[in-house]
């Protein structure tokens, strides 16, 4: 059995380059770090900031993803890709957001199966030589009566992995990922398979992996964003102390005040963050209150250092239900 795998999920407007870097100086630990989506078009040209994703990963190993309902578009970033020297990126068939899901994209392609067949076999047919590409997906829009032939599309192309996310469209978030469709599907698949969902602890992954021994890699999500010291934890190690979060904390939001303009842009970045990271603390809704309302440098970092000073640890770190 070759060792499994642990990987970074993509968390768009979370998972930045900066997050990146800072979280695999402080704990390293990713196999593989997936960028949040990049969506081209007819322009043929990226927006500054997914410039910033592709451009400041030197030494991480990062896949770049792409989310298109066209295979010129995707063609078009496949080739960019591969010109700054990726040879993986990865297909984004799994984002459940309505405006993307109206224009066919993410989850939205998974409703049209033929449509998707013919669209992988255009892309996989014009892909730069030596590029590998995985899928990362859902198990369908709306019935998990979609997803025997959705896998079966998958299994007519070369795919690097197939990442499942055992989710339908439909769900977002909600209830639990459908783990009873991975007897049938690593029977079926003919890709290495990566498992993504509702992977919270180290004992939710020993008992997925117990489960299903043949899965070759884990990936992690609001996990990782909730307890950033997860990826450490599933190879045995330490979990996070107060000081390392205060530290990896301090950095992130200082990252944030350097490369967006006014205090506001890099309060609102660490409100997102804090909806997951709040989750090493108990009793945080007075915390998470006072951050919401902070317009000002002062009055977030005061909440915070009251935070880190008095907040007792929680020491099964949890993602907000739902979120
Ligand atoms: C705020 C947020 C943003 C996300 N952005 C992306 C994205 O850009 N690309 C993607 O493939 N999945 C995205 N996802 C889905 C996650 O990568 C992952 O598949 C999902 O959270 C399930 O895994 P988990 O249970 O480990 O969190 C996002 C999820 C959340 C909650």
């Amino acid at each position: 059995m070759t060792e499994i795998k642990y990987y970074a999920a993509p968390l768009e407007g979370v998972t930045t380059y900066l997050w990146r870097r800072i979280h695999h100086e402080i704990f390293g630990g990713a196999d593989k770090y997936f960028t949040p989506f990049v969506s081209p078009n007819a322009n043929c040209r990226f927006q500054t900031k997914e410039l910033d994703e592709l451009d400041h990963n030197e030494g991480l190993p990062v896949v770049p993803q792409i989310l298109t309902n066209s295979a010129e578009y995707f063609l078009w970033a496949a080739r960019e890709m591969y010109d700054r020297g990726y040879r993986e990126i990865n297909f984004n068939l799994g984002c459940p957001s309505g405006t993307v899901v109206a224009k066919r994209k993410g989850s939205g392609a998974l409703a049209d199966p033929e449509a998707l067949d013919a669209m992988l076999e255009e892309i996989f047919t014009g892909l730069p030589k030596g590029m590998a590409l995985s899928i990362k997906t859902r198990i369908g829009k709306k019935s998990m009566e979609e997803w025997p032939r959705l896998l079966e599309i998958y299994n007519r192309y070369p795919l690097a992995e197939l990442i499942v996310h055992p989710r339908l469209q439909t769900e977002f978030y909600r209830g639990h990922a459908h783990r009873e469709i991975l007897s049938d599907t690593l029977r079926d698949t003919k890709h290495p398979f990566c498992y993504n969902g509702d992977v919270f602890a180290p004992e939710t992954a020993a008992e997925v992996l117990a489960e299903y021994p043949s899965i070759d890699s884990l990936m992690v999500g609001r996990g990782l964003i909730t307890d950033p010291a997860l990826l450490r934890r599933l190879h045995g190690g330490a979990p996070a102390a107060r000081e390392e979060l205060r530290t990896y904390h301090d950095r992130l939001y200082e990252a944030y005040c350097v490369r967006l303009s006014g205090d506001l842009n890099a309060i609102y970045r660490m409100r997102e963050v804090w909806n997951y990271l709040s989750g090493n603390f108990r009793d945080t809704e007075a915390f998470l209150k006072k951050v919401r309302k902070a317009k000002t440098r002062t009055d977030y970092l005061s909440a915070v250092d009251h935070l880190f000073a008095e907040g007792e640890m929680n020491p099964c770190p949890l993602p907000p239900a739902g979120k």
